[in-house]
């Protein structure tokens, strides 16, 4: 097995970056639940006890197993960890009557192996009610800050630590460097570069398929292409991609997607035609559940019908993520961060009877990035923004046209490339156009017109659960809405979004 440091998992909303910060170093780390078994911690080379929305001094907080303070390995505790580790090996926590929030300067009294390399003023950031007000036995105090004694503590012949702020986060200025302290401490050896992984995954894809077929539902989203490109990579002919285009594709999507996967990455792909049957089956259709399920059920059966004829088919590929597979398990009681039920019409359920290849279970979306970009994808593949598995069929409002594709389309490619051409894109996850079904009147070269309007949607965000509108320069949404108008002729307004999630969704239905 190779060298881990497991992250144990109290809810903190920062537990993941954590994780992450320690790969970032070339060293395993996995997210593990706070209640994980002692035979299981036993394997880590270090262990780091997450921050947590639990108060000690209410009383009802989680614990962690006594054990581990036995295991002869070092152990960082993190704001709630911190507490934890003070609470169980015999300290007191008690209510702050001033609590810290937001950057904070610590004071650091004693450097010991944690602060090694780093001046005794320290901006951090802490978020934290409770605070240690005793220390337990043979711990010693390492830093403090104006309302809080115990900022860092440590038991350095155990090498157990804790800190009230959390290095993880970017605002905390030397955040990584404190961690890095604590890593070395573990000895572990580095066995992490996205590099290594792909040769490994390559190698082991080989070992494991042998001369079966395989097969992936290839949706030109950043999983799904990135997996398929690394598998085609370790097995080639063997692996059949299937796209389905449901003519709810983007402008030149499609054209994008058949040139870069079959005649760049020379991946067996085969595209199915299929506008005509979704547009029939969705004839007429309003209900936005209605026109999900719709597409979703038409999109399987021809998935099936298609790896029918490819024949004995026995593995599945799925770009499924680190974050997708952790969802449910790790948690305290509650699910630690409400994760978007995804109706991505690419995630093909087991009953199908494969066998499920998921290369990036161990992994994060950028790191998945990162593989697409060592394996040669483009980078409109690999930065591709998230584009709902229904496609533009969840972007027109009321029922579904030709007419109204085409004209969202355009709309849709003109607003799209505005915003890249002025910048606006690197301050923007996710910007489109939206069609409702209505009507207006206005007056174009001095007629009167009847036209749609168009709905420009542009979030900011990091995780896509909460957004705010992408606050645009008035200059951009005119020309957006100037181009629109002028070159869409059955478009005679333009309308900016300007509603966060909550109370809004990113997409209209
Ligand atoms: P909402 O609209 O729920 O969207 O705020 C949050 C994020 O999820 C994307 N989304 C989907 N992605 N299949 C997907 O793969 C879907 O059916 C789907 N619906 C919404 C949305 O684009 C946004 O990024």
């Amino acid at each position: 097995m190779r060298d881990v440091i497991f992250v144990l998992d109290f809810g903190s909303q920062y537990s993941h970056l954590i994780v992450r910060r320690i790969r970032e170093m070339g060293i395993f780390a996995e997210l593990m639940p706070y209640n994980t078994k002692l035979e299981v911690l036993k394997k880590a080379k270090g262990i780091v006890l997450s921050g947590g929305p639990q108060n000690i001094s209410g009383n009802s907080a989680l614990k962690v197993d006594r054990g581990i303070f036995n295991l002869n390995v070092p152990i960082l505790g993190i704001c709630f960890g911190l507490q934890l580790i003070s609470h169980q090996l015999g300290g007191k926590i008690e209510r702050s009557s001033k609590k810290e929030y937001g950057p904070t300067v610590i004071n650091i009294t004693t450097s010991g192996k944690l602060f090694a390399g780093i001046s005794k003023k320290q901006m951090t950031w802490m978020s934290h009610g409770d605070k240690v007000s005793k220390l337990p036995a043979g711990f010693r105090a390492l830093a403090s800050s104006d309302n809080c004694k115990y900022v860092a503590i440590s038991n350095e012949k155990k090498n157990i630590f804790g800190l009230q702020f959390h290095p993880e986060v970017s605002h905390t200025k030397n955040g990584k460097k404190i961690l890095g302290n604590f890593i070395k401490l573990t000895k572990a050896k580095k066995t992490w570069s996205m590099k290594d992984f792909i040769d490994n995954k390559i190698t082991e894809i080989k070992d494991q398929i042998g001369k079966d077929k395989v097969v992936c539902a290839l949706s030109g989203g950043v999983d799904s292409s990135v997996a398929s490109t690394l598998v085609n990579k370790a097995i080639g002919k063997q692996l059949y991609c299937i796209y389905v285009d449901t003519g709810m594709m983007r402008q030149r999507e499609t054209e994008q997607i058949i040139k870069t996967f079959r005649s760049y990455q020379k991946i067996n792909l085969k595209v199915i035609k299929a506008e005509k049957l979704f547009l029939s089956k969705l004839k007429g259709i309003i209900d936005p559940e209605k026109k999900r399920k719709i597409i979703g059920e038409i999109f399987i059966r021809i998935f099936e019908k298609e790896a029918k004829k490819i024949g004995k088919v026995k593995w599945l590929v799925q770009g499924t993520l680190y974050t997708d597979a952790i969802t449910s398990g790790v948690s305290v009681g509650k699910k630690a961060a409400v994760i978007k039920s995804h109706h991505n019409v690419g995630g093909l359920p087991k009953k199908f009877g494969f066998t499920l290849i998921e290369p990036f279970r161990w992994l994060y979306k950028d790191e998945v990035r990162e593989v697409g970009k060592l394996l040669g994808l483009p980078d409109s593949v690999v930065h591709r923004q998230p584009f709902p598995g229904p496609g533009l069929a969840v972007r027109i409002i009321g029922d579904i046209t030709k007419e109204k594709l085409e004209i969202l389309r355009k709309a849709d490619w003109i607003a799209r490339e505005e915003i890249e051409a002025s910048g606006w894109h690197k301050r923007s996850q996710q910007y489109f156009a939206v069609l409702p079904t209505i009507k207006s009147v206005g007056v174009q070269g001095d007629a009167r017109t009847y036209g749609y309007p168009i709905i420009i949607r542009a979030v900011s965000t990091i995780d896509f659960m909460t957004v705010d509108w992408t606050p645009f320069p008035h200059s951009l949404l005119k020309k957006i809405s100037v181009r629109i108008t002028n070159e869409v002729k059955e478009v005679n307004r333009v309308l900016y979004d300007i509603t966060s999630k909550p109370p809004g969704t990113v997409e209209w239905e």
